[in-house]
């Protein structure tokens, strides 16, 4: 290979900034699909896309396969169809179920292929260990114990037993190395961590997904003390390439070089094999070339990398079958997967309070239902469905995109109680007409650094509390259903609720929630994150000294006896 097709390879770009013809005249390596701005909507028409870029790689001189990849983090959700969009990490944290956690990541694969993409960049086995930071979510929960729990069942789920059949997909661990330890939680900040907190508590699911072979792992845009990661080379050449022995691709994250404000040898010089150069490829790629025609990095350097990428698309299969296939097309949002994303909300719902026992609720009796959550699927879905920060008109002003195929909260109490039981008091109404309320609450979407927040703000909005406090008051019994991306303090809404549950994020399987609070199932999820009594007890961790949270790390109460579940 040439150097200029060798550079080519180690250059990854978004589908909207670079055409065909461009694969084609710099031989380009990989594509990110962000969602392609007009809808495409079926699975056809995503293959249809994809292939006509793959044609263009085939027809250059050396003729590599393109890889193509996304941001599946929490099953297909950038698919503008109706793909299952299952919950994000805290959720699966909380169901502390590995093998089922493994299911999810095969439907992500299936659905992933059926639309031509053979690469995601998940999972995200981040351990947050401050809510503030807006990515918690992304995390299982604060401690180690749930990174080792869920890292090598998503990698073997996404990669399946064989990487090049038609419905599987390259995992990408991330982000490489404690993302989530930053200090005050600051998304993109600075760990201040020693090595052995850093090793202990941030690297043995990095260790797992590379022992279950993971295709590429991503470098985190933090730093750790002091030092950017997508420029340490003591990080990923000798700790993740040399010592852990990883064989895979070291991709950046979003322009991570460039946003570190780093040169590109300096991420050369660090271990980088593939650049995510979105909107700068244009620029980075002669740099590239420039810098080992002036002899700044050695073209072994370069040689190492373009071996790694040859060999991931090796394994993918991409040499053999670089076109999508059709196997997994009717699979996009079928009922064998709904129904097992539908088994991880129920299993993820963390049941905070059961005063006398008001749960399961009785199906016999009419219910209110209300709050800004109870029917709305963008809501309950979170951050990185359809669009970045979600499926919500969000605060680009990117209008709101539907979740086709999903089934909100109330709708998933309708189809629980009928309908003629449900009465819908809207957002923020107030109904006298039955003695339960269930009030759905919690955050709206927000994805990466746009939902860090101070301690204080990590509270339910002031119209919130006070439907709470309204129901409360006409001597309803109040049902909270809260859908956060993280623990918020609620002490008044828990003390003002009969029963009060967290369900996390759930995705598009809203009934999952109605079949538990109706009996249809027990609760059996578990907090992955320590519930702080107040703002100034943010941070707060299992294992701190004096840890004295509102709800430990690991609670949960289970129905029969409403006692604090033990495993
Ligand atoms: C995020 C990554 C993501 C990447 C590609 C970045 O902003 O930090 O988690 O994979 O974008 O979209």
């Amino acid at each position: 290979m040439s150097l200029e097709e060798k550079v080519g390879q180690m250059i990854q770009t978004d589908i909207s900034r670079a055409s065909p013809d461009d694969v084609r005249r710099y031989f380009l390596g990989s594509i990110i699909s962000t969602v392609p701005e007009g809808t495409l909507g079926t699975s056809e028409a995503w293959r249809e896309l994809f292939d006509g870029y793959q044609r263009a790689a085939l027809e250059t001189r050396a003729g590599i396969p393109l890889v193509f990849g996304i941001d599946a983090v929490h099953g297909h959700a950038y698919f503008d169809g109706d793909s299952v969009i299952l919950p994000h990490n805290i959720g699966l944290g909380a169901t502390r179920n590995p093998k089922l956690v493994r299911r999810l990541a095969r439907v992500t694969a299936r659905e992933l292929a059926a639309t031509g993409i053979r690469w995601t960049f998940a999972p995200a086995i981040s351990v947050a260990r401050d809510i503030r930071w807006g990515r918690t979510y992304e995390s299982f929960g604060e401690d180690v114990e749930l990174q080792k729990l869920f890292a090598a069942a998503l990698v073997t789920g996404y990669q399946g037993e064989d990487l090049t059949a038609d419905d599987t997909v390259g995992a990408t661990a991330k982000h490489f190395i404690a993302d989530g330890a930053t200090d005050g939680g600051v998304d993109r900040g600075n760990a201040t961590i020693t090595d052995a907190d850093l090793r202990s508590m941030h690297l043995p699911g990095f260790r797992d997904a590379i022992d279950n072979g993971v295709v590429a792992i991503m470098a985190s845009f933090s730093s750790v003390n002091g030092e950017k990661v997508h420029g340490s080379k003591g990080l990923l050449n000798d700790l993740l390439k040399t010592e852990l022995g990883f064989e895979g691709v070291v991709v950046t994250d979003w322009e991570g070089v460039r946003l570190a404000g780093l040169t590109m040898k300096q991420g050369l010089d660090a271990g980088i094999d593939m650049f995510m150069l979105v909107e700068s490829w244009a620029t980075g790629l002669p740099e590239i070339i420039r810098l080992v025609e002036d002899g700044e990095v050695p073209a072994s350097r370069i040689d190492e990398s373009v071996a790694r990428i040859l060999k991931m698309k090796l394994r993918l299969g991409l040499f053999e079958k670089p076109f999508s296939s059709a196997a997994c097309a009717g699979t996009i949002g079928s009922e064998e997967h709904r129904a097992i994303a539908r088994q991880a909300v129920r299993e993820s719902l963390v049941l905070l309070k059961n005063d006398n026992e008001i749960l399961p609720l009785p199906k016999d009796r009419r219910v209110i239902v209300v709050g800004s959550h109870a029917d709305n699927v963008a809501y309950q879905s979170g951050g990185w469905t359809k669009k970045w920060q979600g499926a919500h008109e969000d605060l680009y002003g990117h209008p709101a995109r539907p979740v086709a195929g999903a089934t909100s909260i109330i709708d998933g109490i309708r189809e629980a109680i009928g309908e003629d039981k449900v009465i819908d008091a809207g957002v923020d109404g107030f109904s006298e007409a039955a003695d339960v309320a269930i009030v759905v609450v919690g955050e709206t979407p927000y994805a990466e650094g746009i939902g860090d927040r101070s301690a204080e703000a990590l509270v339910l909005n002031e119209g919130q509390q006070e439907l709470i406090r309204r129901y409360h008051a006409a001597g309803k019994q109040v049902v909270t259903v809260l859908l956060s991306g993280r623990p918020l303090i609620v002490n008044d809404a828990l003390e003002q609720s009969r029963a009060f549950v967290v369900a996390w994020l759930p995705g598009s399987e809203g009934s999952g929630i109605a079949e538990v609070l109706f009996g249809d199932y027990a609760f059996s999820g578990r907090l992955g994150f320590s519930w702080p009594r107040d703002a100034g007890q943010i941070p707060i961790n299992i294992g701190d000294e004096d840890y004295d949270p509102l709800f430990p790390y690991g609670f949960g109460l289970r129905y029969e006896s409403a006692t604090e579940a033990s495993n």
